[in-house]
């Protein structure tokens, strides 16, 4: 068999390891830096820490901190214009998914023209390589410091989009567990579960192969072991933070060759229109996809529960799926409604799930009442 497996940037791992900023930008001898991030990490002292280890080496560093979550297209060409004319030497994205997605499409936009548009979904689209981009992610997570995806919101179609290709990938990530450790309770639950999903979706999937199996297992023993204490027992705990950090890391390195499926496929549509936070909205799915795919990824949900440690001699996917359950309460996933998601809301939910490559890359495809179903499950979690 020939297989294709991408290993992205050049990535630098462990706690501490924002140092290794210094020694990334002399390497390339960058004068001029521009930090993309957000206010959360702003107020976190996050940006201000990147900004000095950036100052050891730069004569000049702007920052734009200006990222919503899920950042839109217009924000996006708006950095991108302010810059476009004064192109720093290097961009440090440094936050969670959104601002490294955001860094990932502001980098597209300074060495290519045209819009988020003309090039949204298609594979290898983007003509022209990109400049130094460095992620530091400080969730665990999108697994985005490393894949070669970017999510942007098309504010013309409500929708989440995809840029793809080797322009979008970073040229180097720093993961540095240490910047997770003040993560509140709620979104390390939130990106820890949107980590499990990417580790469950990319093994149960359409598309895995030798490497991309091995990767997502040893993420999902490294997440599900490890994520209740970082949300609820110990958030301080070093080495659990590193733990899921590297499972999220692992994960993205499986999803960006296996591919994801419906359980992503639901939730762009309920973070595009209804602001679920991504991790949330993936949560929400990822037991009752599973349930529907018992019939065709029953094997291969038994290993999932093997990895997570489930020692019962006559496993079943339904245990499996079950553990996963009780994870969300321990960790407090809340309720869609909480969200002003209405039941009458599901079926046009359902309509555009149909419409995400998830839903297409999915190893089963339900029809509109199956998926209309499953969202009825999903809501009142049965
Ligand atoms: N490109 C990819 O491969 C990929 C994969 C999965 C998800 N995504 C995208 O990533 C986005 C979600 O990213 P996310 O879940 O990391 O959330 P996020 O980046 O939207 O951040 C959520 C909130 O957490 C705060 N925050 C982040 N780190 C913090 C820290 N250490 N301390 C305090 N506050 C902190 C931020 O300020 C923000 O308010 C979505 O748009 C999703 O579609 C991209
Ligand atoms: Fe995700």
């Amino acid at each position: 068999m020939i297989m294709g497996f991408k290993l992205l940037p050049e990535v630098f791992w462990g706690a501490g390891s924002l140092k290794q900023l210094a020694d990334v930008l002399r390497n390339i001898k960058a004068e001029y830096v521009l930090v993309v991030t957000d206010q959360g990490i702003v107020k976190a002292g996050i940006a201000d820490k990147v900004i000095s280890v950036a100052k050891e080496v730069c004569s000049r560093t702007e920052i734009f901190d200006q990222i919503e979550p899920d950042p839109k297209d217009t924000t996006v060409a708006a950095c991108a214009a302010k810059y476009k004319n004064d192109r720093p030497d290097a961009i440090v994205a440094v936050g969670g998914g959104s601002c490294m997605d955001f860094g990932k499409a502001v980098n597209v936009l300074l060495y290519n023209d045209g819009t988020i548009q003309d090039y949204k979904n298609q594979w290898d689209a983007i003509p022209n390589l990109t400049g130094t981009l460095v992620t530091i992610p400080t969730t665990a997570g999108t697994g985005s410091e490393l894949t070669d995806f970017a999510v942007i919101s098309d504010t013309s179609t409500q929708q989440k989009v995809n840029l793809i290709g080797k322009s979008v990938v970073a040229t180097q990530a720093i993961v540095d567990p240490e910047l997770t450790v003040g993560l509140p309770a709620g979104i390390t639950a939130a990106t820890g579960m949107d980590a499990l999903t990417h580790a469950i979706e990319s093994y149960a999937c359409k598309t895995p192969n030798d490497l991309s199996d091995m990767l997502s297992l040893k993420a999902v023993s490294l997440i599900y072991n490890n994520l209740k204490t970082c949300v609820v027992d110990d958030p301080t705990n070093i080495e659990a933070r590193s733990a899921v950090m590297m499972g999220s890391m692992l994960a993205g390195c499986s999803f960006a060759n296996a591919l994801l499926g419906l359980v992503h496929g639901i939730a762009h549509p309920l973070g595009a229109v209804w602001h679920v936070p991504h991790g949330v909205a993936n949560a929400f799915g990822l037991p009752y996809v599973l349930e529907y795919e018992i019939p065709s990824e029953g094997e291969r949900i038994i290993n999932v529960g093997r990895a997570m440690g489930l020692t019962k001699e006559d496993l079943q996917p339904e245990d499996v799926i079950t553990a996963i359950k009780e994870l969300m309460k321990e960790i407090h996933i809340p309720m869609m409604s909480e969200y002003g998601v209405k039941e009458e809301d599901l079926d046009r939910l359902a309509d555009l799930a149909m419409q995400e490559m998830g839903y297409i890359c999915n190893p089963v495809q339900p029809s509109k009442e199956e998926l209309v179903e499953i969202l009825k499950k999903m809501y009142v979690r049965a």
